[in-house]
């Protein structure tokens, strides 16, 4: 069932668990997901950045999939279909093309433009009742091979961005996407802290879910996270699985060539990431 993000993000905050974001990039991925979540009676958010939306061809073709699938593989749990770091034209045209949920990613603004452009992708959104998450306090990552430090979001900020009537807020608190350095300094939980008391009742988003150690994602939910955001670990078993399979020679088994032979072992290894992602993430059973 196809939905927003708003109520089982509420219901994740009140229940104290959170719902995995997980990202696709073909129909091998967002089979694998929805499968998943079917089999653990979870909630799910499916994630697709613009970069991913303009591989598969267009944002529609990606919503049309998505809804297709739902409906030819009997999906009963919610799912949302969500835009992820959208930009102000990628909010709107994944909103017309029938996403469920977008975020718009104005970190990059400074606040007075954050807060304007958020305001008008909330309007847009809301009147045709689909969900939005902003940002504050710009999430880091690799860039040319420089891997830059997370920033801590200002909590007056968040403030004003969770004042506008958004969703749910993605806050910087050390996290980053893709893999960790080893000199990585962990979340920070007291700005995390002070961010939820600042916004009050509202589901906070963990970026960067990748690599953070299980103890500090369930501190993270404990202080308000309700919903997680996990790719780069999902391509890393994917590649993984699908180079066994070739160093292996089982491609040159048979008809081991085909494709959906040699796509199988990776698809298994985005279960077995997204599985273990629910179970940690308390979202099993909570359809
Ligand atoms: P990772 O790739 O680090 O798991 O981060 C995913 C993410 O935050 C997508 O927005």
């Amino acid at each position: 069932m196809l939905v927003t993000a708003k109520d089982m993000l509420n219901k994740a905050l009140d229940e104290n668990y959170a719902v995995g974001q997980f990202n696709i990039n073909n129909l091998e991925w967002t089979k694998a997901v929805l499968e998943t979540a079917q089999e653990l009676n979870s909630p799910v958010i499916l994630g697709v950045s613009e970069g991913a939306a303009k591989y598969m061809t267009g944002f529609k073709t990606v919503a049309d999939m998505v809804k297709a699938m739902i409906d030819s593989m009997e999906i009963t749990v919610p799912v949302a279909l969500h835009l992820d770091h959208g930009s102000y034209e990628g909010a709107q045209k994944a909103i017309e093309a029938g996403f469920s949920s977008v975020m718009f990613d104005g970190s990059h603004y400074k606040i007075e433009e954050n807060i304007e452009k958020t305001k008008e992708i909330v309007n847009i959104a809301h009147s045709k009742g689909i969900s939005v998450e902003a940002e504050v306090g710009a999430i880091g990552g690799e860039e040319d091979g420089v891997v830059g430090n997370g920033e801590i979001a200002d909590p007056a900020e968040c403030k004003k961005i969770a004042d506008l009537g958004i969703d749910f807020l993605a806050a910087g608190i050390g996290n980053i996407h893709g893999v960790y350095p080893e000199n990585w300094k962990g979340l920070d939980f007291d700005a995390l802290a002070t961010i939820q008391k600042e916004v009050g009742k509202l589901p906070l988003v963990l970026h960067g879910g990748t690599g953070i150690p299980n103890d500090m994602i369930k501190e993270a939910i404990s202080l308000g996270v309700s919903k997680i955001n996990v790719n780069t670990e999902c391509q890393l078993e994917f590649a993984k699985e699908t180079r066994k399979y070739i160093e292996a020679g089982k491609d040159k088994e048979g008809k081991g060539f085909d494709p959906r032979k040699l796509l199988a072992p990776g698809t298994e290894g985005i279960k077995k990431v997204v599985k273990e992602k629910m179970e940690l993430f308390g979202s099993v059973n909570k359809a």
